[in-house]
């Protein structure tokens, strides 16, 4: 079977606001993004996911959305929107957007309705308590705003339910008039052209009292209608799970091919930067061991950063601590069950470390998906509300506002500090610079891009052997293809490591790395062609 496109592609996300203010009031748009698609485009990824575009008081950074058919005022028109996508597919891109289908604003007409009358068929479309203590087996996710799922809301005289900030309560989706609403802002966005969605917050959609409502199997049956309904409509359309759950969790995110055609990845993601600050492959090979394979025709999403914090939900409370010890020393730096720092201030802008953990990332099995502004190595503010310390503006060159925008004032600030500032971190410092970040990043994207092995081929760990066998610090598997066959190598410790058996030092390696004295150098990371 033919791969599909979206097991083969490269993602970005994209936030709209933070990369290119084409009208000079603060915020990133449409129109500025499609000025710098051709940034996107050198980088070598294939899709763009964007984060919510739509009208919303921005309470959740549009993860609330006031009106799913409407774009934000700041971003720009539909006009506007659809001129984006079209330029992206002009160049060979395809668009994906965030179908945020758990939960709305509290500023959407239809809670608004549904509050003020009892009788209102919106009253139906949430999820209603008098007294506020069902389904307390459920946990909290924004730990650090929230303290109960329910809020009582004057005008209902009642509480709703919300998974997420009290200003956005879950639709009830127990009512087929919800399904049939999601289905109208399926339509509208696909029929303007975009290649699918990344789905937002998927485990919640249904409530049941007993359990910890999640993963709930009236929850995949309502996914599974989502499917059919895009599979009759949208047949080369994709649609993408973000479902933060182990991986026996995640696999009935996949159904029998006939659910989500992908779905992140969440455990594995921490587990790199475990392996890599202990030295230690240990937690690397126990995920993917306890990852199960998967349907065909669908691909597992990685990644190493996004627009949230660097959740550690997935991993056990004494790990939790270590990687707040190790990777968030400062108070500050942790945020709910996580770290809210970008990559390059994760790996101490140590390069690397960063080619060790990309180059890792995308070797592995799945289909990567990088976050914008760590193609550049970007900073973080951690003193940022939320978790928009890690959603600056894009760095473009050093002039004012990073030549993200010529306003007084930007939406947050440009980073700024002494080793991340703008002034040195930006794109067209780092253009003509072999060895930079961004160069770095195409040349890693674009040799992926170019092995079959590496895109689709079958993943196995390899023994170190010999000596070097109870060698924690080396990480090696293959990766297999009818074409071809790929030895990655990877060294997690800054100290030099023997050279594993069975790799010879002449070994053709696609990343042109060298080998001194048949030693792998600290952090090395190598992909090589084995005959
Ligand atoms: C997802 C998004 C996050 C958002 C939440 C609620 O986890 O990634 O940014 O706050 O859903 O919509």
């Amino acid at each position: 079977m033919a791969a599909r496109w979206y097991q083969e592609a490269v993602f970005y996300e994209l936030y709209v606001r933070a990369f290119r203010d084409s009208s000079g009031d603060g915020n990133g748009d449409f129109l500025g993004a499609i000025e710098k698609l051709d940034h996107i485009k050198s980088l070598g990824v294939d899709c763009i996911w964007i984060m919510p575009h739509y009208a919303s008081p921005l309470k959740d950074d549009g993860y609330d959305i006031a009106d799913y058919t409407a774009v934000h005022p700041n971003y720009g028109t539909l006009e506007d929107f659809k001129a984006f996508v079209d330029a992206a597919h002009e160049r060979g891109l395809r668009v994906v957007t965030d179908l945020v289908m758990n939960h709305i604003s509290d500023q959407h007409p239809w809670f608004q309705a549904a509050r003020q009358n009892k009788n209102s068929p919106y009253r139906d479309y949430f999820v209603w308590s008098n007294t506020g203590t069902e389904y307390a087996d459920t946990r909290i996710i924004f730990l650090d705003d929230e303290t109960s799922n329910w809020t009582y809301d004057e005008v209902a005289g009642q509480y709703f339910w919300h998974r997420f900030y009290s200003s956005q309560p879950d639709l009830n989706y127990d009512n087929p008039a919800v399904i049939a609403e999601i289905f109208a802002v399926i339509r509208f966005w696909m029929d303007l052209g975009i290649d699918g969605f990344r789905a937002d917050a998927v485990p919640y959609l249904i409530e049941r009292e007993g359990t910890n409502c999640e993963n709930l199997p009236e929850t995949h049956e309502i996914l599974k209608q989502v499917r059919r309904f895009m599979d009759e409509n949208y047949p080369d359309a994709v649609l993408i799970a973000e479902a933060n759950q182990w991986p026996h969790d995640l696999l009935p995110y996949f159904g029998d091919g006939d659910e989500f055609h992908v779905c992140f990845h969440f455990p594995i993601m921490p587990r790199l930067y475990q392996a890599l600050k202990a030295g230690d492959k240990t937690p690397i090979i126990d995920i993917l061991n306890d990852t199960p394979p998967i349907p065909p025709g669908t691909n597992w999403m990685t990644f190493l950063r996004n627009h949230d914090e660097l959740t550690l939900e997935m991993v056990a409370p004494e790990v939790r601590q270590w990687m707040w010890e190790q990777y968030a020393p400062e108070p500050r730096m942790r945020q709910n069950l996580g770290i809210r720092r970008r990559l390059a201030a994760l790996l101490d802008n140590d390069k690397r470390k960063w080619f060790c953990l990309n180059a890792m990332f995308l070797s592995l099995p799945g289909t990567p998906i990088i976050y914008y502004g760590d193609e550049i190595g970007m900073g973080d503010n951690i003193w940022l509300p939320d978790r928009h310390g890690c959603r600056t503006p894009m760095q473009w060159n050093d002039t004012k506002n990073a030549g993200f925008s010529t306003a007084v004032k930007t939406y947050y600030p440009v980073i700024d500090d002494e080793l991340f500032g703008y002034q040195q971190v930006n794109v067209a410092a780092q253009e003509n610079n072999p060895d930079s970040y961004l160069n770095l990043t195409r040349f890693l994207l674009k040799t992926r891009q170019h092995q079959s092995a590496l895109r689709h081929g079958a993943f196995e760990f390899v023994d170190v052997g010999n000596d070097a066998k109870k060698n924690k610090a080396i990480l090696i598997f293959t990766r297999k293809s009818e074409e071809q066959a790929i030895l990655c190598v990877f060294n997690l410790t800054d100290q030099v490591q023997p050279l594993p058996t069975g790799v010879s030092p002449k070994a053709f390696d696609l990343l042109k790395q060298t080998i001194i004295n048949n030693q792998l150098a600290p952090f090395a990371a190598h992909w090589f062609i084995l005959e």
